[in-house]
């Protein structure tokens, strides 16, 4: 059973017992804070507080589930990633499930093993997504554990890691204890299976992530299989002020749209720093890593490749058409990356 964006609010909202999602605004806006700019001033357990607790599920949870909708479509129509049959995943710093949540919306998921030091917000959804689908209620596992140190006792389809690893401090978990862990955790996943990894889009845990990604590859114990294609060093390392994400539309139906009506960010666009580990190699395409940026002779990205970085520029009408709608992290074909030569 695939289940949808909206019975995925509905549910949540029936959980919560809110009529109005507007009412969840304020609480939005803190969290949001403490989410970004003001990390520092946030409390310990934050998440425990009821109004954090009820605006993260309110507008967090659909917008992970979002952005693990996307990554999923994505794998599947770029071949990094096939799904048959019932999934068995692991969701590690799980929070609500809301990675699980997201690849619900893409395929049908068996069982779920959901790792969190904090139970409470993976038992909300455990009761939200059995609510969805009755017999994941004896299959979604909870496990109160620290991620860095949890170590699988089975294989999985998908091993998904949302956005935990910037809050885990890199001076007790340094890169290369990090890489360590990754390629650990490859080792359960099933022939096929694929784990993603996704962070803030934000300078700090971005440019971490790519440390990580640039140790898992020289390392070669493992295979960065998307977006990267297969260079030896991240190009967006090399200038202290560059770092790498990806992004995509969010549009969100009733009644999350109402909400982000109400909210004073523009929020129709997902970020994230992305890497999924697996058995593929990488198909090596070129990549958008910037927004469209004006400059003298026209219109340009930064495009990755196996070579580095390179400036492409717009010029003609033809091309404007179809490469101008490109957003940052999607690949180009070799027929549309050729049209510059
Ligand atoms: C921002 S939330 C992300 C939740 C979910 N993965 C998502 O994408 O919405 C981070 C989660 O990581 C958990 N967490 C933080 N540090 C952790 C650790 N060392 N081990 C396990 N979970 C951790 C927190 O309790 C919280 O639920």
């Amino acid at each position: 059973m695939v289940i949808s964006e909206s019975e995925l609010v509905e549910q949540t909202l029936s959980y919560l017992k809110i009529r109005d999602i507007r009412s969840q605004r304020k609480a939005i806006l803190r969290l949001s804070d403490w989410l970004g700019r003001d990390r520092r001033n946030r409390p310990l357990g934050y998440m425990n507080q009821p109004s954090a607790m009820h605006a993260y599920l309110c507008y967090y949870f659909p917008r992970q589930a979002a952005l693990f909708r996307h990554i999923s479509i994505t794998l599947q129509k770029e071949h990094i990633f096939e799904t048959s049959g019932k999934l068995d995943i692991l969701d590690l710093g799980c929070g609500p499930l809301s990675a699980t949540a997201g690849i619900m919306q893409t395929a049908e998921v068996g069982s779920v093993t959901a790792v969190d030091i904090s139970r409470s917000m993976a038992q909300h959804g455990k009761n939200i997504l059995s609510g969805l689908q009755s017999d994941l209620k004896d299959q979604i596992h909870i496990v109160k554990h620290h991620i860095q140190r949890f170590r699988p006792r089975r294989h999985f389809d998908l091993i998904l890691v949302g956005h935990v690893m910037n809050e885990v401090n890199v001076r007790h978990f340094s890169v290369e204890q990090r890489a360590k862990w990754l390629t650990m955790l490859t080792s359960f996943l099933k022939p096929g299976g694929v784990l993603i990894l996704t962070e803030p889009a934000l300078k700090s845990a971005a440019r971490l992530n790519q440390h990580v990604r640039d140790k898992l590859v020289s390392q070669r114990r493992t295979q960065v299989c998307w977006p990267c294609p297969d260079g030896r060093t991240c190009p967006l390392l090399i200038e202290a002020q560059d770092w790498c994400f990806q992004q995509y539309e969010w549009a969100a139906r009733e009644p999350i749209s109402t909400l982000k009506s109400a909210l004073p960010f523009k929020d129709n666009i997902l970020k994230a720093s992305i890497f999924v580990l697996g058995e593929k190699p990488s198909q090596n395409r070129p990549r958008v890593v910037s927004d469209v940026m004006k400059t003298p002779s026209g219109r340009a990205w930064y495009i990755c490749t196996e070579d580095g970085l390179e400036e492409l520029t717009v010029l003609g009408a033809k091309q404007k058409n179809s490469l101008l709608s490109k957003r940052r992290g999607e690949a180009l074909s070799w027929k549309e990356y050729l049209r510059f030569e």
